[in-house]
């Protein structure tokens, strides 16, 4: 395997990894303020990236790649107001797409297929998160801005449930 594409795929499980807990203090900042679907919603979604980087984790293991983990940056994002996660979680998605196009770019140049065809899932799931995640903004200008509202949104995200990768590695 090509060792910048390998590198780029370890340094992206640490980013998932981050993301989740990024995501993980973002359920932490709802759980205080008292709204435990907002709260749940965060939950899974950190749970989601922690699978990301098992899937590369896995993968790098499958093609005879040595994983080097390095520390989890410590979240660092200041929220106020009850939208703040949402618009930091919208922005935080687009910057991992934009790495996932990095790596996919990288096994191109070396005609990588295999690692085009394990990324192809990726890009298809980062379009996914994008879309939720701007959803979620939407949603939240729309009926956010009443008690009643709120907590009609905080029922609804707090029916998401887990469901393990489609992509099994
Ligand atoms: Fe692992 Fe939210 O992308």
């Amino acid at each position: 395997m090509d060792q910048k594409v390998a590198e780029l795929l370890n340094d992206q499980i640490n980013k998932e990894l981050y993301s989740a807990y990024l995501y993980l203090d973002m359920a932490n900042f709802y759980s205080a303020k008292g709204l435990d679907g907002f709260a749940n919603w965060y939950e899974i979604q950190a749970r989601e990236e922690q699978d990301h980087a098992m899937l590369m984790y896995r993968y790098l293991h499958n093609n005879s790649q040595t994983v080097t983990l390095e520390a989890v940056a410590k979240p660092d994002k200041a929220f106020r107001e009850l939208s703040d996660p949402l618009k930091a979680a919208y922005e935080h998605e687009q910057y991992v797409t934009g790495l996932i196009s990095a790596i996919y770019a990288a096994a191109q140049e070396v005609r990588d297929y295999r690692t085009i065809q394990f990324l192809d899932w990726f890009v298809k799931e980062q379009g996914e998160e994008e879309k939720n995640a701007s959803d979620l903004i939407t949603k939240m200008e729309l009926f956010g801005g009443d008690a009643k509202g709120l907590y009609m949104l905080n029922s609804e995200l707090g029916g998401r449930a887990y469901s393990a990768p489609s992509l099994q590695l």
